[in-house]
């Protein structure tokens, strides 16, 4: 069986898992949390992504509810989200007190639709928040002028893109705040929760900084200056990731190569019920290589008898969802979402798949297309 989720992406990484707990656990400081390994790792990614402010924190929900707050996002304004996307783009705003806006995604890409997104744009609306999707990061140059334009904030959502370059930039530091995730599949994943917030801004940042601990500023303890969470990174989880870190950029190339791969194999399928994400490598991020599928079904049936995992994400698109049927007027409607939520199917791509396995995952999708 080659596994979607596979449980042994830290293989490598036993014995050095073991040696940080120990470390740690032995320490005199006795430092769990928001130490020198985290400060390590902030400073190691700002470095690689040319962030001016890096702040790690408790997950990528985590880093968006501290990057929409610090946004001052509150009730009554508007936030435009896309209808196609992980649920955290809408309930980090809802929980603020704002209102979701649902904007629909292109049809071919899956990412929110600029045009679609500027036509809501309303007095109201505070921010606009794109998120990369899968393999293709949004058109970030379009809505950064979009958001200069209307004078609203924009929020990245590069939860599944970390490492991505678009035009020269990394994904997460085309936002006035950008966010990435480390949940344990993403791409710069890791053994547990995590996430952090990208900023060039000193003063969002200063208040980033404070809301992941309670508002307070690091030096005064009980000292509130704001209402804020507890959302701390974890120190063995830093060193972990500073030590994943070297690693990483050979392993996003292994993952394009494969997507490139895939896309070369199926190219020749393309409307012919299968729409594969367009080849390239600016802008893309190889997250999760997710096909367009008419007889999706059909398809993952074939690909479960070959003993394959494949994986349908977000099968119900957001303002469909009873979570947040508040947001969605009724009669609206979000035909590409739609679309989507109902032809998306995952094939694996994990770094660590061997030449043998990828080939017999092409082979096996072609088959079914022939
Ligand atoms: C687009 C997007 N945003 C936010 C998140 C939230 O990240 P986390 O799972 O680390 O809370 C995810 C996680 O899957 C995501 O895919």
């Amino acid at each position: 069986m080659i596994p979607f989720f596979p449980p042994d992406l830290f293989e490598a990484d036993r014995e050095v898992m073991l040696k940080i707990l120990y470390e740690l656990g032995t320490s005199p400081e006795q430092r769990f949390i928001l130490g020198e390994s985290t400060a390590m790792l902030e400073q190691e990614i700002a470095d690689l992504t040319g962030a001016r402010h890096v702040i790690a924190c408790g997950s990528g929900t985590g880093a968006l509810t501290l990057a929409v707050h610090a946004a001052g996002i509150g009730p009554g304004d508007e936030v435009v989200v896309p209808a196609f996307c992980c649920q955290p783009v809408a309930s980090t705003v809802a929980n603020l007190g704002g209102t979701v806006v649902f904007a629909d995604v292109d049809p071919l890409t899956m990412v929110m639709d600029p045009d679609h997104a500027e036509s809501l744009i309303t007095s109201r609306t505070r921010a606009i928040m794109p998120a990369h999707v899968f393999s293709i990061m949004a058109d970030m140059p379009r809505y950064r002028r979009m958001a200069e334009r209307h004078g609203v904030a924009l929020i990245e959502d590069a939860a599944v893109a970390q490492g991505a370059v678009l035009d020269g930039r990394q994904a997460g530091c085309w936002g006035d705040l950008g966010v990435v995730s480390f949940f344990q599949v993403k791409a710069f994943g890791t053994a547990g929760e995590g996430g952090m917030v990208f900023t060039d801004d000193p003063d969002l940042a200063t208040i980033v900084r404070q809301l992941r601990n309670h508002g307070q500023d690091g030096k005064h303890r009980f000292l509130h200056h704001r209402i804020g969470y507890n959302s701390r990174f974890d120190e063995v989880l830093a060193r972990f990731q500073s030590h994943r870190l070297p690693g990483f950029a050979e392993r996003l190339e292994r993952r394009a190569r494969i997507a490139d791969y895939y896309s070369e194999r199926f190219s020749e399928f393309t409307g012919r019920g299968l729409v594969p994400p367009p080849k390239g490598r600016n802008g893309r991020c190889y997250y999760v290589y997710s096909l367009l599928v008419e007889r999706r079904e059909d398809l993952r049936a074939y690909l479960t008898e070959r003993q394959i995992g494949t994986h349908i994400y977000y099968p119900v698109p957001l303002p469909l969802q009873p979570a947040f049927s508040a947001f969605a007027t009724p009669g609206e409607s979000w035909p590409n979402a739609s679309l989507v939520s109902a032809r998306n199917l995952a094939i694996p791509i994990w770094p660590h798949l061997t030449d043998e396995q990828v080939e017999y995952i092409a082979d096996s999708v072609c088959e079914f297309f022939e």
